[in-house]
């Protein structure tokens, strides 16, 4: 079940950055769902063919690691009989449905990313972020840095340990599969475009404080809908077909919809 009603993902405003954010208790955004037995058959499967694509560490993750396990097994998140030994990454990549990345302050202040586990990427490579602070790996993003930068900073350094603060981002896709990797060399969004041929891909995000590491976990959760149920809720329909229309074209460059924009807001109108 997603985190919010479906029209609750666009705001009835004119597109913009949000750093907005909502709680829940972590073990309720990192628990079990009704399709666990099939995304943890899919996470094992692209774990086993492109590990090297799903898991990645550099030196200094190893007590995140240990501090995210740990709170895996207070939250009862994970099965009791788990073994991690050295591979904690992969234990919990194995046994949660979502990816999660870890990040720590580095010396200028700015969170570093240290590690993680992702098999559902939105179309970024985690090989190419590891070991980079968020301001680089948000960089591919026009117009993040200069609007959220300052912000996110101040944000990770306030959470507060027990508490999972969520946001979500969300983009359009003409595949349903959930790992989009880029090296998958996906064909994109491209004229001309049917509504059966559109997934609206929401990332469910949750931020927790690890108090012990001074680190940070962020879990992403990925839902994905046809387009046609978004076109059956008038409002949510009316919603998204305004962020799309007011998109500057940079961001619609980088979220791939520049060339589609025109046939997406076709297929949404009534
Ligand atoms: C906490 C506040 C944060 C905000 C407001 C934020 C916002 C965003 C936004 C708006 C995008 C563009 C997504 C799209 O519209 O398609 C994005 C992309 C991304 N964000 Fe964040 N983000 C946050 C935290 C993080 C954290 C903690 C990480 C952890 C590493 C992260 C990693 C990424 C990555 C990997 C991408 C994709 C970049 C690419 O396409 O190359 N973000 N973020």
């Amino acid at each position: 079940m997603l985190n919010a009603a479906l029209r609750d993902y666009f705001p009835d405003e004119d597109y913009r950055f949000y750093l907005r954010v909502g709680q829940m208790p972590p073990a309720d955004f990192f628990k079990p769902t009704a399709a666990h037995a099939q995304l943890i058959a899919e996470r094992k499967q692209n774990l086993r063919e492109h590990g090297e694509r799903c898991l990645a560490s550099v030196p200094g993750a190893e007590p995140l690691l240990c501090e995210t396990l740990a709170l895996a097994r207070e939250w009862g998140t994970i099965p009791p009989d788990a073994e991690a030994g050295s591979e904690i990454c992969r234990t919990l990549g194995e046994s949660w449905e979502v990816d999660f990345l870890l990040l720590k302050p580095d010396e200028r202040g700015e969170a570093r990313l240290l590690g993680g586990c992702v098999c559902f990427p939105s179309s970024w490579a985690l090989e190419e972020k590891v070991g980079h602070p968020l301001p680089f790996i948000h960089e591919a993003v026009p117009g993040l840095n200069a609007a959220l930068q300052s912000p996110i900073t101040t944000f990770l350094k306030r959470l507060r340990p027990g508490i999972a603060f969520t946001r979500w981002n969300w983009g359009l896709s003409r595949h349903a599969q959930l790992n989009q990797h880029p090296a998958l060399n996906l064909a994109k969004l491209a004229p001309p475009l049917r509504l059966d041929d559109v997934w609206l891909r929401l990332e469910d995000q949750a931020l927790v404080a690890l108090l012990q590491s001074g680190g940070v976990l962020f879990g992403i959760r990925i839902w994905v809908v046809p387009l046609a149920q978004v076109k059956a809720d008038a409002e949510t329909a009316r919603r998204l077909h305004r962020a799309l229309r007011t998109m500057p074209d940079e961001v619609a460059r980088y979220k791939n919809l520049l060339a589609t924009r025109g046939e997406l807001l076709r297929l949404l109108e009534p």
